[in-house]
Formats: C-alpha cells, structure tokens, sequence
C-alpha cells in the first residue's frame, strides 16, 4: 500500500472528480471504464480488442486504487501500449482495405492516445504517478468518446457504406 498515492486520490475523486471526467468514480469503488452494449460496434475482431483496452484500464485503476507503487504499473501500461499500438495498426489497415474516407484523421486520433500513454508511462517512471488519476480520466473519456464516436462512424461506414 501506498499511502501518499492513496491520500491523493481519495482528494482528487473528492475535490475534482467532475474536472478530471471521473464523476463516476466518486463515493465508490468500482470500475474505471464499464463496458456495456453501447461500446459493441458488430465488428469483429474490433468489438474483442475494445474489450481488451477497457480491461487494461480497469487493470490500471484497480492496481491505483489498491495502493500498488509506480513500477508495479508499468507492467500493464507497457501492455496497454503495445494492445493499443497492435489494435490500432488492425484499424488502420482495414481501413485502407475499405478506402475509408476519414482514415487520415481517424490515425491521428490514434497517434494523439498512443503518445498520451507514452507520457503516462514516462510521467509514473520520472514522477511516481501524481497525476495518475487525471491521466487514467482522460484515457477513460479517450477511449470511451472514440469507440461510440470516431470508431462508431466506420461501423456505419461498413454496414450502410456511408458515413
Ligand atoms: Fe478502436
Ligand atoms: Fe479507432
């Protein structure tokens, strides 16, 4: 247990959960990221590595919340990284293989969450994880904007072949 880490984070859920996207979170403890009907698209394997990714984050919160030190979270951010980086090259070239129109801006997306968990990583390395509980909210609404929005847009794409 770590109690400094624990201190923080009982602060920040309590001071500035609406701030930092973790409303959710406050008064209780329960999972970063839930997954339900409204994140499936009906495109598989996609559907299977969202489910993915929102596990790793809850991983990440439940390691948080449990106190665990910085190094015992690098482990599964490393895997986040990598999950994330393999799921979005399967992304990426599927729509080439579609010729999806929005693919360009859809990779920057991509680009813009796979340099936010590098620095997450970098930032619990350098720093201990201070601003853990901000990162992880941030991640959270990432994930959770783009699956029903951005990824959403080539699920239609793919079934009405509009957008
Ligand atoms: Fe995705
Ligand atoms: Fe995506």
């Amino acid at each position: 247990m770590n109690p400094f880490v624990g201190k923080v984070l009982l602060y920040k859920l309590q001071n500035h959960a609406e701030e930092y996207g973790i409303s959710h979170l406050r008064g209780e403890i329960m999972q970063l990221v839930k997954w339900d009907e409204s994140l499936a698209l009906g495109v598989e394997p996609f559907d299977d590595h969202h489910r993915h990714l929102v596990g790793l984050l809850n991983e990440t919160y439940d390691l948080l919340i449990a106190g665990e030190k910085p190094s015992c979270m690098e482990e599964v951010i490393d895997e986040l990284i990598d999950y994330a980086t393999y799921h979005f090259s399967a992304e990426e070239l599927w729509m080439v293989k579609l010729c999806y129109p929005k693919r360009e801006e859809h990779k920057k997306q991509h680009e813009e969450f796979s340099s936010r968990v590098v620095a997450f990583q970098r930032e619990l390395i350098l720093n201990g994880g201070t601003s853990t509980v901000e990162v992880l909210g941030f991640l959270q609404r990432w994930l959770v904007e783009h699956i029903k929005g951005s990824d959403g847009e080539y699920s239609r794409f793919m079934h009405c072949g509009a957008n």
